[in-house]
């Protein structure tokens, strides 16, 4: 269906870009009390499998300020997944509503919706993919960045086969970026991914580098971005052997001083383990020892952190993309 985003490699160079103009512009016009409304009469629904802070705002804001309106079906508030099927709460959805939002854990949920709804679906983050997130995060480097996006380099360290890790990588080399992955062997991005992403870089002129020396990956880089260790709907098991494998990928002031830029900025897609102030941290505290997990206090709390920019831009890129797929 044109106007969906199921996966970061639907989109080809000159739609994100459009995207990333348009969603630059939508934040002026907001700031400056110049936003237009263009989506009157539009309704969207989020279908929501897993919790979310940022995604489920900003797609409830975005829809607001264009003057649409968006339902949220949380993970206990719907027959989805229990008493009715996917295809079928599709077609139910898809005579209502103008477009979904889904986020969940398989893809191929998100592709089922997208088959059967015949409306433009938008995928929310599934277990393989987060494409809004890219997007966001793609309009905050520009933005700290300034040049183009072939020139920017960036190195994403730690959980390298997470749904963000995977969106960035195709994402940067769909576009011709610098793009270095540092990682366990373990935890590196699937084969199929970096195929995908090897294919885009052939044509596009993306530098990749894949490896589990962060040393090397992070040293040039405007940007170093990471995510938690263990993802939503993993099992909590899994912080034991994660813990020990992804430490030395954890982000510190040394890790920063290693890209060599003096202007190097530190990214996070959120929520993220920087204190023992959550019931995780806390946890990781008691049973490890650990006082942050991918990140320290410190960076967290830097001036070249710009993670809060992130969280903003995840508003403006969404609205873009709903402006797209239903203005008129
Ligand atoms: N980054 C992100 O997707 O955050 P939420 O889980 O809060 O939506
Ligand atoms: N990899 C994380 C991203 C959260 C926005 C997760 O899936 O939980």
């Amino acid at each position: 269906m044109t106007g969906s985003l199921l996966r970061d490699l639907d989109l080809d160079k000159p739609q994100i870009l459009d995207l990333l103009a348009l969603a630059a512009q939508l934040k002026r016009d907001k700031r400056g009390g110049a936003e237009i409304p263009r989506l009157v009469g539009k309704n969207i629904v989020l279908v929501f499998e897993k919790n979310s802070t940022r995604t489920r705002c900003a797609f409830e804001v975005a829809a607001h300020d264009q003057g649409a309106h968006a339902t949220y079906l949380g993970p206990e508030g719907s027959h989805l997944g229990r008493e009715e099927s996917v295809a079928d709460t599709a077609r139910v959805l898809g005579r209502m509503y103008d477009g979904i939002a889904f986020r969940g854990y398989a893809q191929d949920t998100v592709r089922q919706f997208a088959a059967h709804a015949g409306i433009p679906v938008w995928n929310a983050l599934t277990d393989a993919w987060h494409p809004t997130q890219s997007l966001a995060d793609l309009l905050t480097m520009t933005e700290y960045h300034g040049g183009d996006v072939e020139d920017i380099a960036f190195c994403f360290t730690g959980d390298g086969h997470s749904n963000v890790a995977r969106s960035l990588l195709v994402t940067g080399a769909r576009l011709g970026m610098d793009v270095r992955i540092a990682a366990p062997t373990s935890r590196q991005p699937p084969p199929d991914v970096v195929a995908a992403a090897e294919n885009a870089a052939r044509s596009s002129g993306a530098r990749l580098l894949i490896t589990d020396d962060l040393r090397t990956a992070v040293r040039g880089a405007d940007f170093v971005y990471t995510d938690v260790w263990v993802s939503m709907g993993e099992p909590d098991d899994a912080w034991a052997a994660r813990i020990p494998s992804l430490s030395p990928y954890r982000v510190t002031d040394e890790v920063l001083d290693a890209s060599n830029r003096s202007g190097v900025r530190f990214m996070h897609c959120l929520p993220a383990i920087h204190n023992r102030d959550t019931a995780i941290g806390a946890r990781l505290h008691r049973q490890f020892g650990l006082d942050s997990a991918e990140v320290t206090e410190e960076v967290f709390e830097s001036k070249r952190s710009i993670v809060f920019d992130q969280a903003e831009n995840r508003m403006h890129t969404i609205k873009a993309l709903l402006v797209r797929a239903l203005a008129g």
